[in-house]
């Protein structure tokens, strides 16, 4: 993450009215409530980089990998995973189940198929939903 961008999200934070809320206790369950067990699955799973899930050049398409993976993990929900929850990086934002939804395909190609226009996609990051043209499940 570039540093302008980390210290534009701190002082979004630091700007915010505080809550009094208190803590909740964290109900992580075995075996991931010992953090040793995570660094397990981080030596086995965690990678610095992911696959691009499309190819470009441009300053525009270099800065779509950044924004989709440095700021906000796009991968995380829309990649399938593997059986001990490691993403499975040969299918990158290619869709998986989340409970009760499923974040769908995202790749280029699956877009497209779906009717997905550049300007669609561009609408969508703004504001979350999408152009009425392609229609409200
Ligand atoms: C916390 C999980 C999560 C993350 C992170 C996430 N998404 Fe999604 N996304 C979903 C789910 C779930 C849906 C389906 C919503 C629905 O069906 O109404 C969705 C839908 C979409 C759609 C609509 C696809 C279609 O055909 O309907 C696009 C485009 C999309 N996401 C792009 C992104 C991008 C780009 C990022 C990163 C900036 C991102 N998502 C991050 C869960 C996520």
């Amino acid at each position: 993450m570039a540093r302008e961008d980390s210290d534009a999200i701190y002082a979004y934070l630091m700007a915010q009215k505080p809550a009094a809320v208190p803590n909740v206790d964290a109900d992580v369950r075995f075996p991931y409530n010992f953090r040793f067990a995570v660094r397990f699955w981080d030596m086995l799973f965690l990678e610095d980089g992911l696959p691009d899930a499309s190819v470009g050049q441009s300053a525009d398409w270099t800065r779509g990998p950044y924004l989709a993976n440095a700021l906000c993990h796009c991968a995380e929900c829309h990649t399938p995973r593997g059986a001990f929850g490691q993403l499975d990086t040969s299918r990158t934002q290619q869709g998986e189940a989340l409970g009760r939804v499923g974040a769908p395909d995202i790749t280029p190609a699956a877009l497209v198929a779906r009717g997905w226009t550049a300007a669609d996609l561009q609408a969508f990051l703004l504001d979350g939903r999408r152009a009425a043209r392609i229609g409200v499940r």
